[in-house]
């Protein structure tokens, strides 16, 4: 994950530790959920059972209660537009949904057009900016919501 993460200028850069930190089982109802999607990979598969094949893409999503944050997401250079990047987005969604989330949030760089158009397709909308939130270089966040509907949630 680290070695996709550091070929991606765009994506959220984090240590080795916090990857290792991520990974890490709680019991304390919050924690995170990691999917990846490796190169013999027919579908998307928990992180624990992937074999030792390249990793093309991971998203990593926070919950704490009613709450999701959509953390991370990095598809491989080379497999970019080919809809990796939407089925990770989505299994999140479904998965949060059949959790009883409320909604799913996320920041992203004003800038990178990529991901918000991709976050846009999936029913994110713009809900607020973060001033000069980013460093290296500067610059502001734009915050997306996705909220389900109670009906929807709950499957009513
Ligand atoms: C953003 C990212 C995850 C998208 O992954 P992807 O697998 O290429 O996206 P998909 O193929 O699933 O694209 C789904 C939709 O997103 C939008 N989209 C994706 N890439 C796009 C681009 N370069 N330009 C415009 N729209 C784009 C399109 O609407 C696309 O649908 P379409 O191909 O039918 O037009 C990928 O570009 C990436 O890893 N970027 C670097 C890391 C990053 O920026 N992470 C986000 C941090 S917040």
């Amino acid at each position: 994950m680290l070695g996709l993460e550091r070929q991606s200028a765009a994506a959220a850069h984090w240590t080795e530790l916090q990857y290792q930190v991520a990974l890490r089982t709680d019991e304390s109802g919050s924690g995170r959920l990691v999917l990846v999607v490796d190169q013999d990979a027919e579908g998307m598969i928990p992180s624990e059972q992937k074999g030792t094949t390249e990793l093309l893409a991971f998203l990593v999503a926070h919950y704490l209660g009613p709450e999701w944050e959509l953390e991370n997401i990095v598809v491989a250079s080379s497999v970019r537009r080919k809809g990796l990047g939407a089925r990770l987005v989505d299994e999140l969604l479904a998965r949060a949904r059949k959790a009883g989330s409320e909604a799913v949030f996320l920041e992203v760089r004003e800038s990178n057009q990529a991901a918000r158009m991709l976050y846009e397709k999936l029913g994110f909308e713009a809900a607020g900016r973060r001033k000069r939130y980013y460093v290296n270089p500067q610059e502001d966040a734009i915050l997306y919501r996705c909220g389900f509907q109670a009906s929807l949630r709950d499957g009513l």
